[in-house]
């Protein structure tokens, strides 16, 4: 029987990101994003706390299948996943409301040697709320928030136990081909020999699928979009008129991800004052805000392969939409 609630260890948070720090890093990143040509912004800035809940959102929407298939395969094997790994700390990189993560730490637990729990986040408020949520249903777990960005701090990461990395949703898509390459390397030198990697990958599918899936009837996506401009006026005291931007999400063939961009629906001028930054976007100019990249087994098994991670067992929903991946360091 679980002990009573009070008697918990209480969650732990260790902060690698704290506000001031943030805010000098998205100071960094808009001033080179808006500087440079095209112009784009990365993509973590959309996961304010309303982007973090907007996200949540999108998860429910009929079109955003990647979530249900992801969940589906946990449903499906997540006592398989616990006992190939047979870790007992799982980490969890952008773990935002980890509410598929549960799936798989009632599998770890049910084998009797799980004991931790290491959420990895960059969106701290989310975070914190999200962990304790867990706590209170997992009586029996330690829980160890992290507030980072998995592009900077996975070297900082606890290294106590045999870990499992868990990076889901597909969110590996969301880094480009360099981006992906450095990230790997450096999560590949992060982990231990015989730790492993449970890698959520969104497979390469039919173009109207995909492409409903980041335009939803309901406009959820496109508010999310749009929330990264609340981020940069409310954080650096900018003058974006969210009215005068729309949301463009569409297939890239020869790169085979969706790209996605706000739109200038007319010749305007912003000011940062901030960065005491002024920029002028001409109707039609393209911001670019996220890629959403949709894998093949082949480019899985190539990426994975060349930081040194073997590649135990691929596991797939049954109508083959989404991809996950355990893999583990010799
Ligand atoms: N893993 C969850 C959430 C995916 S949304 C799922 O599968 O549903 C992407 C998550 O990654 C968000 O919670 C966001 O805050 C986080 N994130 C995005 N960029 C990040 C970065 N550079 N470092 C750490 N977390 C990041
Ligand atoms: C978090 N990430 C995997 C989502 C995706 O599908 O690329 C983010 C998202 N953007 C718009 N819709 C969902």
């Amino acid at each position: 029987m679980n002990p009573p609630a009070s008697t918990r260890p209480p969650v732990t948070v260790e902060v690698h990101l704290a506000p001031d720090a943030l805010e000098s890093a998205l100071s960094d990143e808009v001033r080179a994003g808006l500087t440079s040509t095209p112009r784009a912004i990365p993509p973590k800035w959309l996961y304010d706390e309303r982007g973090s809940e907007l996200f949540e959102e999108i998860t429910l929407t009929p079109e955003y299948y990647p979530t249900n298939r992801e969940a589906e395969i946990f449903e499906t094997y997540a006592a398989d996943i616990a006992a190939q790994s047979g870790a007992d700390t799982m980490v969890e990189l952008g773990s935002g409301s980890s509410r598929k993560t549960r799936l798989l730490l009632e599998a770890f637990q049910a084998r009797g040697n799980f004991v931790r729990f290491v959420p990895f986040d960059v969106s701290e408020d989310f975070l914190r709320s999200s962990a304790e949520t867990i706590a209170a249903d997992f009586n029996d777990l330690e829980i160890h928030a992290v507030v980072g960005d998995f592009e900077r701090h996975l070297g900082l990461l606890p290294k106590a136990g045999c870990r499992m990395f868990a990076f889901l949703g597909s969110t590996i898509g969301n880094l480009e081909p360099p981006a992906r390459a450095r990230f790997l390397a450096e999560l590949a030198d992060a982990m231990n020999p015989g730790d492993t990697l449970l890698l959520g990958t969104d497979l390469v599918k039919d173009v109207d699928r995909l492409e409903a899936a980041y335009n939803d009837a309901a406009g959820v996506t496109a508010q999310f979009s749009l929330n990264v401009l609340n981020v940069i006026n409310r954080e650096l005291d900018a003058d974006f008129n969210l009215d005068a931007f729309t949301h463009v999400a569409r297939w890239n063939p020869d790169e085979e991800w969706i790209e996605i961009f706000l739109r200038s629906e007319a010749d305007q001028t912003v000011r940062v004052e901030a960065l005491d930054l002024t920029v002028d976007f001409a109707a039609d100019e393209l911001l670019g805000i996220e890629v959403s990249t949709k894998f093949r087994p082949e480019k899985i098994a190539t990426e994975l392969g060349a930081v040194g991670l073997t590649i135990e067992q691929i596991f797939t929903d049954a109508a083959g939409d989404f991809a996950v991946t355990l893999a583990r360091k010799a």
